[in-house]
């Protein structure tokens, strides 16, 4: 039997299982779910084994809100003897295929990280009996499949491998960012990893770039402002709260003691809108449509809060209602929504218009 392994955060298992199902059968694959509560591992079993591939080939990783990375399965788990690991692992994989690089991953748990430092012991001799077979590319061919090896523990392990068009460049998914000391909160990484995995560096020169404007909604104490500021842009942060001296005293900040909901731009010069009010999350989904729509902002990243209970269809929902909204105003559009690495209870989006509003709408 095939089946996809997915990584989403620990605690969204249900979220990232009920996603995949629901997309794997738009595309007529079934199979059914097999959750690793609290360890952030989803295994889909696959009822067509050749289903484990095709999948992946037609889904993109990318529209996937849940999963932070995936691989189709090569094996079942193997238990690894006390010795002779290496040997059990190159042996179960055979070597019918040579991948470009090998990812050696664990759960994003307590449990897990403490598996990392035999891991890292683990992939040098591991690596090298995998060259040695032919199994792993010698200069790491950039175009090649990866391999994965997913350690549930220091005696069980899974291999697979995914594609480097649709998969994480990062193991695991999960980008290490730096936290700047200048920064006035952790918030900050949301904004950076965000603008990461959205915005392709390729287009940065023209869509995140210095001298642009910026609105930054709910902005206090100024975490999402700082990414916006470092990068050379002018914001206006909108937020009763007070906003770090530091970044007022760049000169670039201007701050709005208001309600973001009311606030409205003076000139259409602005680009980016971010947001990242405390709010419920069709309200703001419904605020942020109205920004494009009216042509108050170019591009928008922000946060829908997530409720308790329910989370991926208040997702669905909130997305729809955006989708609606640019429909009904007959205009094409990108929109992306993904739980990154830094958010909590929230999932992040991106949306931008990519055709101009009709006439009759200016
Ligand atoms: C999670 S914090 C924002 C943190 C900020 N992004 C940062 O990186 O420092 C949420 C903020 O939203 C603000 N907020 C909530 N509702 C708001 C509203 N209707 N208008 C303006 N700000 C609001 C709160 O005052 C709070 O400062």
């Amino acid at each position: 039997m095939t089946s996809i392994v997915l990584y989403c955060r620990p605690g969204f298992e249900k979220e990232c299982g009920a996603e995949i199902q629901e997309k794997a059968s738009w595309n007529e694959m079934y199979g059914y779910l097999e959750l690793l509560k609290n360890q952030g591992i989803v295994f889909f079993h696959l009822q067509e084994s050749e289903h484990g591939e095709a999948l992946m080939r037609k889904l993109p990783l990318k529209r996937l809100v849940f999963t932070r990375q995936w691989f189709v399965t090569l094996t079942e788990k193997i238990t690894l003897p006390d010795y002779n690991r290496v040997e059990a692992i190159t042996e179960a994989l055979g070597n019918q295929c040579q991948y470009a690089d090998l990812r050696m991953e664990m759960p994003d748990t307590n449990d897990g990280k403490a598996l990392s430092k035999f891991c890292r012991k683990l992939a040098v001799p591991l690596r090298q009996a995998l060259r040695k077979e032919k199994s792993l590319s010698e200069k790491g061919d950039k175009d090649g499949a990866i391999l994965h090896a997913l350690f549930l523990s220091g005696q069980e392990v899974i291999l697979g491998f995914s594609l480097h068009e649709n998969n994480s460049p990062h193991v695991m998914g999960i980008p290490r960012l730096r936290f700047p000391n200048q920064s006035p909160s952790r918030s900050t990484l949301k904004l950076d990893e965000a603008f990461l995995f959205f915005i392709p560096k390729s287009e940065w020169g023209h869509r995140l770039t210095s001298g642009m404007n910026a609105v930054d909604l709910g902005s206090a104490p100024g975490g999402w402002t700082y990414q916006l500021v470092r990068r050379g842009m002018m914001v206006t942060a909108v937020d009763n709260g007070p906003m770090a001296e530091s970044l007022m005293q760049t000169g670039q900040v201007k701050h709005k003691m208001m309600d973001g909901f009311k606030y409205i731009p003076m000139k259409q010069n602005v680009y980016w809108l971010v947001c990242d009010m405390i709010e419920k999350p069709t309200r703001v989904a419904k605020l942020m449509a109205d920004w494009l729509l009216n042509g108050y902002c170019k591009e928008a990243i922000f946060n829908l809060k997530l409720p308790m209970k329910g989370r991926y269809q208040q997702v669905n929902k909130d997305l729809q209602l955006m989708k609606d909204e640019f429909l009904k105003h007959n205009v094409k559009y990108e929109l992306y929504a993904k739980h990154l690495y830094y958010d909590r209870e929230e999932v992040t989006v991106h949306a931008r218009l990519l055709s101009p509003l009709p006439q009759k709408e200016l």
